[in-house]
């Protein structure tokens, strides 16, 4: 495993790049500043942000900073794509400790350009975390996890079959973990904080140990949650983020353990348009698989092993309330036989404003979803919290706390509750499984 590289310069480059992966893998790369994962971007809540984009890949693109409010030209909104030179962000960061991330938003090529390397983290911290001294350093580690498809020549391609684009998404059959595959780390008997991203195109994971041991779940999308939540499985869909403590102290036995994707079920809403891809013999693995994704070899000649004792309360957060409630929307998630997954019956138009909001109010979004595939639904712009999920499966431990995306299955409907203070102006709001936002599963969202 190799951890990512933090930002030296005031600059994102991307360009292409020939990459060998593990001498045996080849990707057709697009890197930021030549590294895979892009560098890890560290900022503490307060001080402004400055960088300057340097698109060199030879088509649009515009980054986008995941789960940061920023203001509406900072955010990387598809209509601001630059084909070449320079595009300057400045902005000043002003929200929770959190596990953020960055990637490119130009309309209908987010999917590949994630895909071929352009995704890094940003990483978020204020005074409130540093108070609970959890683990830093070697003993903090960022995890974007990816699946990819791999050809007999060993090359990581991209190429997703008409069906993929319209109901699966790109679903690969090996995992690559900081762009490293089946990678092992060495850690010492003690705690440590796993910082996951799910950077894959389209693949959801049920983050567990192999043999079953537990782990404290302490963040999310938006920064640490109110309370630890203790689980022995968390599931974790494309852009979302979990943060983990993890105590490789405690009943591992052996000196190995193993993370894995855990086999969960995807409800079939009554279609087998699910699994269509995977009928038709051109998608890979289906969702719900169990998968294997990295090794731990546990190091337990260490003497000193300092433990964590985790307060009962990690933070303070006040959520917005119902009575401050001054919409409701519905939003609905339909496929269609022609023009594959919707949003309240549309697909994406640049520049048409889909829903309006009036800057400071607090709404209720209902994600409703009437197709037969997931979709992890993500609204820029805004930090809220899941109310409820209609279905056979209750709220997880990350809903919690603060959320930016959040799953739901076929046949859920799920509330969120949000307040709109980011400056006026427009955003969108979409699937993150990248193939459906690709086709056209985005709206705009303007704030006035
Ligand atoms: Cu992570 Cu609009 O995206
Ligand atoms: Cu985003
Ligand atoms: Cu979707």
């Amino acid at each position: 495993l190799q951890f990512p590289e933090s930002l030296d310069r005031d600059e994102l480059k991307a360009s292409p790049s020939n990459l060998t992966i593990a001498g045996e893998y080849s990707l057709d790369a697009f890197l930021f500043n030549g590294s895979l994962p892009g560098p890890t971007i560290r900022k503490r809540r307060g001080e402004r942000f400055q960088i300057q984009f340097q698109n060199d890949i030879g088509q649009e693109s515009i980054i986008h900073w995941h789960g940061m409010i920023v203001p509406p030209e900072m955010d990387g909104h598809p209509k601001d794509v630059i084909s070449e030179g320079n595009y300057s962000y400045d902005f000043k960061i002003n929200q929770r400790a959190g596990t953020y991330w960055y990637h490119p938003h130009p309309h209908q090529i987010t999917g590949p350009q994630v895909y071929r390397g352009l995704a890094g983290f940003f990483i978020v911290t204020d005074e409130e975390e540093e108070a609970l001294n959890l683990p830093s350093g070697e003993f903090e580690i960022p995890l974007i996890i990816q699946d990819r498809k791999i050809d007999d020549s060993g090359n990581l391609y991209y190429n997703p079959s008409m069906p993929e684009r319209m109901m699966t998404g790109y679903l690969g059959e090996h995992i690559f973990i900081n762009g490293v595959p089946n990678p092992h780390h060495e850690v010492q008997a003690r705690p440590y904080r796993l910082r996951l991203l799910n950077g894959s195109n389209a693949r959801i994971y049920n983050i567990a140990f192999r043999n079953g041991h537990s782990f404290t779940v302490i963040g999310s999308d938006g920064g640490l949650l109110p309370q630890p939540v203790e689980t022995s499985e968390l599931l974790i869909a494309p852009g979302e983020r979990a943060d983990l403590l993890v105590d490789f102290s405690e009943g591992f036995s052996g000196n190995s353990t193993e993370l894995i994707s855990k086999e969960f079920s995807v409800p079939s809403n009554g279609g087998m348009m699910g699994n269509m891809p995977q009928m038709m013999g051109q998608g890979g693995p289906e969702q719900g698989i169990e998968f294997p994704l990295m090794k731990f070899r546990i190091n337990n000649d260490v003497d000193s092993s300092p433990s964590i004792n985790l307060p009962q309360q990690l933070s303070e957060i006040n959520f917005p309330s119902r009575n401050d409630v001054v919409r409701e929307r519905e939003i609905e998630l339909n496929m269609e036989m022609m023009t594959g997954h919707t949003i309240n019956g549309r697909l994406f138009e640049m520049l048409r404003v889909d829903e309006q909001i009036s800057q400071g109010d607090t709404e209720i979004w209902e994600f409703i979803n009437n197709s037969a595939v997931p979709h992890p639904m993500h609204i820029h712009a805004v930090q809220f919290k899941v109310l409820n999920r209609s279905g056979y499966r209750d709220l997880i431990p990350t809903e919690s706390g603060w959320k930016d995306t959040v799953l739901v299955m076929p046949g859920e409907r799920v509330r969120v509750i949000m307040t709109f203070n980011a400056q006026s102006g427009l955003y969108v709001f979409h699937c993150h499984n990248l193939e459906h936002e690709d086709a056209g599963m985005m709206a705009n969202l303007e704030i006035t």
